[in-house]
């Protein structure tokens, strides 16, 4: 697909249309549509809804506004990016990464450093696009963040999530964005280092060749850790519940252990077919 048009949506008219992709994106619940009034409010005061597009289609948004966080020295600015989504149809195709692109030469221009966002740690593509290729970081984890959720994509499954940190104006994340991509991680790099999974995950007939988490894992120890998720875990949850359940729970000791212990995630790597995340201890989230 030839680069989507990037524009930033300012008027009743673009925001209904963002109302219609978001039934496209997050099917089966109307409560949860973000309501084009809201988004004008956002855009009046700061925030930015940005588009992108395929001739004249809309095929991706992503939204987020200003918003405060508490720090040792008080409340401190930095932008809140809620929502991103991309039709069906235009996925891999890069939209998100434009958009997210787009995003971080806005918030720069505001004179902001820091952007987060939440999502689900079991997504492995939105884990790709976030960690390995835009180098956000992630430190925090938070238990059942939105309730019960209605959505297609959501319902059933406690909504935990990841809360990202994006430092815009680092070295790292300048690196991430630039002309030359980096090349993607791979699992050799690892075992080259002789670095394992602090834990082992099994794929049998009995679960329906689906990776099934263990019931422990090992202490966490060393600078570095990499941590396994299924490689696509929406499929998995359609085709066994109780095993997305077990995930979710185990995952959920695995990273608030990792975090309590001071690991920060800092990269990610899909390949051959399986995906994990990189743990390291000991860098800091400016740093790079
Ligand atoms: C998550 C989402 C926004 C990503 O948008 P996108 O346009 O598909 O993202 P991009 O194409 O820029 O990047 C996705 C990357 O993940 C890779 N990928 C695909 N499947 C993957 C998998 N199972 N595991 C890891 N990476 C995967 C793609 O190959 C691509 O990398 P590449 O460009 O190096 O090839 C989109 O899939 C979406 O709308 N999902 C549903 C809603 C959602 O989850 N929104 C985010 C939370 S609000």
């Amino acid at each position: 697909m030839p680069a989507p048009v990037i524009k930033l949506l300012e008027t009743p008219e673009d925001m209904s249309s963002v109302e219609a992709l978001q039934r496209a994106v997050w099917e089966g619940s109307e409560t949860d549509v973000v309501p084009a009034h809201v988004f004008i409010t956002a855009v009046h005061n700061g925030g930015f809804v940005i588009g992108a597009f395929d001739h004249h289609q809309l095929i991706g948004f992503v939204f987020g506004f200003p918003g405060l966080e508490s720090t040792p020295d008080g409340p401190r600015p930095k932008h809140c990016s809620h929502m991103m989504g991309i039709h069906p149809k235009y996925r891999d195709s890069g939209v998100g990464f434009a958009l997210k692109r787009a995003q971080w030469q806005m918030v720069r221009h505001q004179g902001l450093d820091h952007i987060t966002w939440t999502y689900d740690p079991l997504l492995s593509r939105n884990a790709y696009l976030n960690i390995a290729k835009l180098g956000a970081v992630c430190n925090t984890y938070r238990r059942s963040e939105y309730g019960d959720m209605r959505d297609g994509l959501n319902a059933g499954l406690p909504s935990d999530r990841f809360q990202v940190d994006w430092w815009i104006n680092t070295r790292r994340v300048d690196r991430r964005l630039g002309k030359r991509a980096r090349r993607p991680l791979k699992l050799d790099n690892f075992s080259k280092a002789d670095l394992q999974p602090f834990y082992s995950v099994h794929a049998s007939p009995q679960t329906g060749g689906w990776p099934r988490p263990p019931e422990h894992f090992s202490p966490l120890e060393g600078h570095l850790a990499l941590a396994e998720i299924p490689a696509d875990f929406i499929a998995l949850k359609d085709a066994d519940f109780s095993l997305a359940r077990d995930w979710r729970f185990f995952s959920r000791e695995v990273f608030e252990t990792a975090f309590a212990k001071g690991y920060i995630v800092t990269d990610f790597v899909f390949d051959q077919g399986r995906s994990f995340y990189v743990l390291s201890n000991g860098e800091s989230t400016l740093e790079q």
